[in-house]
Formats: C-alpha cells, structure tokens, sequence
C-alpha cells in the first residue's frame, strides 16, 4: 500500500450522483486537477503526493478550493498558474506556517 506524504484535495464542486456542477468547477478546478497531476508526473512524486477532487467545502466564494494534508493548509481562489507554487510549498512543507490560510496566493 502507498504511504503518501502529502494528501491534495482539489474542490471540482463533483456531487453525490458523480455530476460536476458548481462555482469550483465553474472556475476550471478540472483544468487545476489536471495541472497538479502533470507537476507531480514532471516532479516524479506520484508515490508521495496523493490527489483526489472533491464536493463542494461550502466556502464557494472563495474558491476553487485546494487542500493539502497533512499540513492542514487551505487555498483559496486558486488558478491553473498557482499549481507550481504549490507544489514548490508542499515540498517544503516542514517550513509552513500553520496559520498560512486562504488567499495567501492572491
Ligand atoms: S463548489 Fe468548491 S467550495 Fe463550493
């Protein structure tokens, strides 16, 4: 069994009967999901870093939502041009602020 070390969480507003229909998905999360699985072929961490697309968190007005664990850091109102960024913080992880929440990108 996989161990990952990071777990990301990609809000594509995907509901219960498998539809994708909300804001996240409205502001192409489908299109960031996409780009984090490129950035994490390209960086060779497929065994490290795990990646799931989620419903919707309920905090739409702040979305597209990306969540990583086990740093517990959320970010908000992400685009296709901060995936990289991410990563790069995800890979120093250990240096987070726990405190680094919403919209630290923007
Ligand atoms: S649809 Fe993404 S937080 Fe609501």
């Amino acid at each position: 069994m996989v161990s990952p070390k990071h777990h990301i969480f990609i809000c594509t507003s995907c509901r219960i009967n498998g539809t994708q229909q909300g804001y996240c998905f409205q502001q192409d999360s489908v299109k960031i999901l996409q780009t984090f699985l490129e950035e994490i072929d390209e960086r060779e961490l497929s065994g490290d870093v795990m990646l799931n697309n989620t419903g919707c968190f309920g905090i739409c007005d702040k979305g597209p939502i990306v969540v990583v664990y086990p740093e517990g850091v959320w970010y908000g109102k992400v685009t296709v041009d901060d995936v990289e960024r991410i990563m790069t913080n995800t890979s120093k992880a250990a240096t987070w602020s726990k405190t680094w929440l919403f919209n630290s990108l923007h």
